[in-house]
Formats: structure tokens, C-alpha cells, sequence
């Protein structure tokens, strides 16, 4: 049972001015009147676009202008063209606002995992390539070609089966130690007949460790470089870098790079440009309450007060992708109301909504908090990045943002 000792942020010393500031500023949803709020997609479905019909409980707030920036500076870096990866809805932050917004960078085309998240793009009026990184499934090619996607292939049984059907571009991948799909580049010669083919579009590898820089990079690459010199013919283009590959070293730039976690404000780790912060998540304070010395909080009891306390309680949950485990390390804080200061995240994170320690200061129902991004409102001193924020909840950066649940709406500025 965690104490509220523990991890205790730096309390502000101007608790006064903080009341004040609250009961003179109204608590206003003003700041959602000049932005675009879209549903999160349900089913990854973005049709039935519309307002919700009040402000959110809890939302997700996307800086497409950030996105953009970190997808030039992945390109300047490598060199190359982008085939940025969209997959999972763009890890959470909406792949058609997102690959909208890149389409003035002119990018070769997009990455998705599923045939619904390329149809998804098409029915936005994208009209690139769409790479589908999953094993092509040849029960599903009439429906590729109905949507004009292009299947990432690795063996020559789905080859064949795919140009059999016609003329259009597929991808051959080329496992070179990730070990889940494609060829094994030391059994290439099992598709050399087959790719030999126009229809071979391209070639790509997978990455395991690129943002270790263990050298295992290095060693995959000269895999897929030996696997692509038995081949018959090279394909128009070549790609192998993640986020991480493409900002390390020009040699993994080939034809087209394809970050993912960079675009979207995730860090590919240590000795890495640092990107641009893209989303925030925010939630409004549903209910106050005072909580006496001893009386616990949440399931299990899983929180006791030290002393008699402020407890806010904030409108998202773990069904909206918060880790239970963001209250339990006894390390997470949200950034509340006016002045973004720091209150301490307490007590298991339930389904639906999680607690906060205000200690002293007050906090008001429609105060938002802030659990990832720049403080709301007059009081932007204080960040808590994704980084930070993904540490809390025990999970990578991309596992955060995928998680972000279709119940939160996408606000884009
Ligand atoms: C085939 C492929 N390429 C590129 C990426 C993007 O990786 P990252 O998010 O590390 O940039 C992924 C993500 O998992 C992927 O599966």
C-alpha cells in the first residue's frame, strides 16, 4: 500500500494566488471552441464523424503541425523519402488526420497493418501507396486490389498466388533476425523464382534493437544485403529503418524510410534528436473530496492518507488506456488546473476514472488535469512528457499511445 509520502512532487508556494486565480477565472471549455473535435474512431472506423454534444470528460488533444515538423526532420536526417507507418490508427493519434497532414511533404506512400486501416486511408482520398506490414493473406488479395493496397509478401506460395492475379506491386520482406515474418534471408532462394517478377515493388527488413545501437542493426543489414544480391532483379525501392534506424545513420536510409514512434512525439531513446511533443492527454475533475489520516483510496485500498487531504477525482480510466500501474508506482502525477501544478496520481487506477492528491490546495469539478503534455490553461511552466509519462505506467512509449482509448476524442489544433 502506497503512502502520500511517497514520490511527492514540489508543492507551488503560492496556494493563495492558486484559490484566488480559481475563483475569479471562470472554468471555462473555451479552449475546445477553437480547435476540430473528432471522435476517436471506434472499430477503426472514422465515418459518422461529429462534436460530442458537451465537453469530454477526458479527451486527447493532437499537434498535427508537430507531427509534420518531426516527419521533416526524420527526412532531413536520413535523406530520403518517408513511407511514414500509420498503422493502429497512427499509434493512437489518427491516421487519416495524420497522413493528411503529411501528404504536403510528399511522402512515397504510407504504412498500415490491417486491410481495414488501408481501405480507411482510401476512403479519405489517399491515393499513394499503401504498404500493408502484415503477411499477406490470400484470401484477402481481392479485397487488396479493391482497395489498392499493396501486401507485404515472404513466401513464394503467396507470391505466386498474388501475381497470378495480375500486374499489381507487392513487397517482399526479408526477415533478418526479428524471427516473426518474411523470408529468412539465408533461405532467400526459396522465392528467388517467384519474386522474379515486375510486379516486385520493393523489399524491406525489420529492424529487432535499431534504437540499442548494439550493432544488431548492422549485422541485419548485411543480411538483407546478401539476401537482395541472390535476388534476380533489384526492386524500385529498398527500406529497412524504424524511427530509430533512420535518425541514427544514413546508411539504413536506402529508398524510404519508415518512422512510426518519432512522428508522433515518441523518443527512439537515448543520444536521438529529440521530436517535437504531439499529443496531450487531459481529463476534468469529476468529483472533491476530503480525506481524513488513515482513510484509504481506491480498490484494494490500494492508497492511505498520511494526513488529511484533498482527493480530486479525475474523468478517465483504465479503459481509456491508463495503466493501473500509473497509481500504483507511487510516481505519477498530473498537472491540475490553472497553474499546472504537480499532484501526485494515488490509488489503483479503476476503469473509468483515477485519483489525484491536491493536499491542501483546492481543486474545483471542470478543473482539468493534465496527465501528459504542457499544463492547460495560464500555467504552462510544467510538461510531463510521454517519456516521463510511459515510465509511470511501465510500458513503452508506442504501447501508451496505441492504448489511448476510442471513448477519448481527438481534439487537432
Ligand atoms: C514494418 C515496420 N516498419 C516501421 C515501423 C515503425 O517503427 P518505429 O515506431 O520504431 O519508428 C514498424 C513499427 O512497429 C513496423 O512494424
Amino acid at each position: 500500500m502506497r503512502q502520500s509520502t511517497e514520490c511527492t512532487a514540489p508543492r507551488s508556494p503560492l496556494p493563495f494566488l492558486v484559490a484566488l486565480s480559481h475563483a475569479i477565472r471562470p472554468n471555462p471549455f473555451y479552449v475546445l471552441g477553437f480547435r476540430v473535435i473528432i471522435p476517436a474512431p471506434v472499430n477503426g472506423s472514422i465515418r459518422g464523424r461529429q462534436a460530442p454534444p458537451r465537453p469530454p470528460r477526458a479527451w486527447v488533444e493532437v499537434n498535427l503541425a508537430a507531427v509534420a515538423e518531426n516527419a521533416r526532420t526524420v527526412a532531413r536526417v536520413a535523406g530520403t523519402r518517408l513511407l511514414p507507418v500509420v498503422k493502429a490508427n497512427a499509434y493512437g493519434v489518427g491516421a487519416v488526420a495524420v497522413s493528411k497532414a503529411l501528404e504536403a511533404l510528399d511522402p512515397w506512400g504510407y504504412g498500415v497493418a490491417t486491410l481495414e486501416e488501408g481501405a480507411e486511408l482510401r476512403a479519405a482520398g489517399i491515393t499513394r501507396p499503401v504498404v500493408v506490414f502484415m503477411p499477406g493473406q490470400p484470401a484477402l488479395f481481392p479485397e487488396f486490389e479493391r482497395f489498392r493496397l499493396t501486401p507485404a509478401l515472404g513466401d513464394a506460395a503467396a507470391i505466386a498466388e498474388w501475381t497470378g492475379r495480375g500486374t499489381r506491386p507487392f513487397h517482399l520482406e526479408i526477415d533478418t533476425g526479428m524471427g516473426r515474418s518474411g523470408v529468412r534471408w539465408d533461405e532467400i532462394d526459396a522465392v528467388r523464382a517467384a519474386a522474379n517478377t515486375p510486379a516486385l515493388e520493393g523489399c524491406y527488413t525489420q529492424f529487432h534493437s535499431a534504437d540499442r545501437r548494439d550493432g544488431s542493426a548492422e549485422l541485419q543489414l548485411e543480411r538483407f544485403e546478401r539476401a537482395l544480391a541472390r535476388l534476380e532483379r533489384r526492386p524500385t525501392v529498398l527500406h529497412v529503418a524504424n524511427s530509430a534506424a533512420a535518425l541514427a545513420n544514413r546508411r539504413f536510409a536506402f529508398d524510404l524510410v519508415r518512422p512510426g514512434v518519432f512522428l508522433y512525439g515518441g523518443s527512439p531513446g537515448e543520444g536521438f534528436p529529440e521530436p517535437r511533443p504531439v499529443v496531450s492527454l487531459r481529463a476534468r475533475v469529476l468529483t472533491v473530496r476530503r480525506v481524513a489520516a488513515g482513510e484509504s483510496v481506491s480498490y484494494n485500498a490500494s492508497w492511505r492518507a498520511a494526513r488529511t487531504t484533498t482527493v480530486a477525482t479525475l474523468g478517465i480510466g483504465y479503459a481509456d488506456g491508463v495503466r493501473r500501474a500509473v497509481g500504483l508506482s507511487g510516481c505519477g502525477a498530473v498537472l491540475l488546473g490553472e497553474d499546472g501544478r504537480r499532484c501526485p496520481i494515488i490509488g489503483a487506477v479503476t476503469m473509468d476514472l483515477m485519483m489525484v492528491d491536491t493536499g491542501d490546495r483546492p481543486a474545483r469539478v471542470g478543473d482539468v488535469a493534465t496527465l501528459i503534455g504542457e499544463g492547460d490553461g495560464e500555467g504552462k511552466r510544467e510538461r510531463i512528457s510521454l517519456e516521463e509519462f510511459s515510465a509511470w505506467s511501465g510500458e513503452l512509449q508506442r504501447a501508451v499511445l496505441t492504448s489511448l482509448g476510442p471513448r477519448l476524442p481527438r481534439i487537432y489544433d
